[in-house]
């Protein structure tokens, strides 16, 4: 019987196809069909110590869910805070958490941190593909970790790493980078398609039937995904980004999916001379620091994850040359700006078709949620009016496309650190504005279309 060999997956979607063709029938995208080899690869990875034998369903039959005997999955705290919470509370046994970002902004050194931390509760082993295991442990020993039960191997090829962890049995294990990795049963370069989903593949399946945990590093596209077809962040349990402005020495740690836990939690870390720092209270850290009030810039209080954070957003605005004037975001979607932008002329009455519209999230930390909108906007009309908004003043809320503003979920959170950092004025949205006009020391301007809030805001 003659089985299919070859399928052709989306790399931006994942999607799976028979037959390569130039646009993706999922998602629509264009010359983004990459060819990848099936080829069934089974790894035996041996009973582990722990006597674990794996969470996948192996019992055949259909059963009542009722009756299915649930468990706690353990927990393992890393010891780095930070951490921990981006995980969801720790380490499981048997996950598999990819982590992403851009080159240099800490992901090794996080990792390498994080097995110095576990040391002798769980022992791991760091595998690179990218630098010599001199340069890991100088790397190490500068950090000042205690390398007694860390161990290190540099290899690529996946079947001799799992050959090797099978015998050395880590409880953790690194894989830096995925993009290195090649397996045996294919001769595509190492970083295609079909290498990348393989060996994530063979990992995936040795932790899961050996209880190890796994870290696979992840280098980051120029579009911002993860190198590779999103097939491998379906098959993993969790995916982490991290993320960061270069000429600043803070990084956030971002889960972007989580089996484990709930997504868009954040962590905060410093890069320093001995390595990544947490910041437990990263509150103020994502303000500029100019003394008086400027304009085009807007403070929000954003809450990503379980923890509210103060954030400034900033905008010029400036008279184009281009017959399509520019809009620019960094740390904002770009689709959402224009959006927006067209809300604000036809609610707002501030028409911005003739300027371009930089917009620029301090610190580098990327907002996701639409609590954003607002401030994105006063930011732009305090730039195009050249007026500053009030001093200590926040504001949050979702836009919506008729010009009113919507209420956020944990108006009354944000607003208590708001208030806890000083600042005197917030406008909201009246859905999130408490019953009476003052917050503690806060007083509250809430606001129901963009008119009024443009109005009381400048
Ligand atoms: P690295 O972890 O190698 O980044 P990635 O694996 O994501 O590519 O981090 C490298 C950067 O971190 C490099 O620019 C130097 C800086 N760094 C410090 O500032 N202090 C330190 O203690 C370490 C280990 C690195
Ligand atoms: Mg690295």
């Amino acid at each position: 019987m003659s089985k299919r060999q070859i399928a052709y997956v989306c790399t931006d979607c994942g999607a799976e196809h028979n037959k390569w063709q130039g646009q993706c029938a999922a998602c629509g995208a264009w010359n983004t069909l990459a060819e990848i080899v099936l080829k069934p690869a089974r790894v035996s990875a041996g009973k582990h110590r722990s006597g674990y034998t794996g969470t996948a369903a192996s019992a055949a039959g259909i059963h009542a869910l009722t009756e299915i005997a649930t468990y706690e999955s353990p927990r393992t705290l890393t010891g780095i805070a930070e951490l921990d919470r981006v995980l969801g509370g720790g380490l499981v046994q048997g996950s598999v958490v990819l982590v992403g970002g851009d080159p240099g902004i800490g992901k090794s050194t996080l990792l390498l941190q994080m097995l110095g931390a576990l040391g002798e509760r769980l022992p791991g082993l760091y595998v690179t593909g990218e630098e010599s295991l001199a340069q890991v442990a100088a790397r190490g020993r500068r950090l000042g970790l205690t390398m007694e039960p860390l161990q290190g191997l540099a290899e690529t090829c996946v079947e001799r790493i799992l050959e090797q962890a099978i015998q050395s049995k880590p409880d953790a294990l690194v894989v830096d980078s995925i993009q290195t990795l090649w397996t045996e049963q294919l001769t595509a370069a190492p970083g295609s398609v079909s290498q990348v989903r393989e060996t994530a593949a063979q990992l995936t399946r040795f932790a899961k039937e050996s209880g190890t945990c796994i870290f696979l590093v992840g280098h980051v596209t120029k579009e911002g995904g993860i190198a590779g077809p999103r097939v491998l962040e379906h098959m993993v349990d969790a995916v982490l980004y991290f993320e960061g402005d270069s000429g600043s020495r803070f990084r956030v740690l971002r889960a972007f999916k989580n089996r484990f836990g709930a997504v868009n939690e954040l962590g905060v870390f410093a890069m320093g001379d001995t390595g990544l720092r947490e910041v437990p209270n990263p509150s103020a850290i994502f303000l500029s620091s100019h003394t008086g009030p400027t304009s085009g810039s807007a403070i929000m209080v954003t809450r990503e994850g379980t923890r509210p954070l103060l954030v400034e957003v900033q905008a010029l605005v400036d008279a184009s040359p281009l017959a399509n004037p520019r809009r620019v975001s960094l740390g904002l979607e770009q689709n959402r700006l224009a959006m927006l932008l067209a809300v604000l002329h036809r609610h707002g009455g501030v028409g911005v078709y003739d300027q371009d519209v930089f917009i620029n999230v301090v610190g580098g930390i990327r907002v996701q949620e639409t609590a954003a909108d607002l401030p994105v906007l006063l930011a732009v009309v305090s730039s195009l009016r050249d007026r500053p908004l009030k001093d200590k003043t926040i504001a949050f809320g979702e836009v919506g496309l008729s010009g009113e503003i919507r209420p956020v979920p944990n108006g009354e959170e944000r607003l208590k650190e708001a208030a806890s950092h000083g600042f005197v004025r917030a406008i909201v949205p009246r859905g999130n504005a408490p019953k009476k006009a003052h917050f503690g020391s806060l007083q509250v301007l809430a606001v129901d279309r963009l008119a009024d809030a443009l109005q009381v805001a400048l």
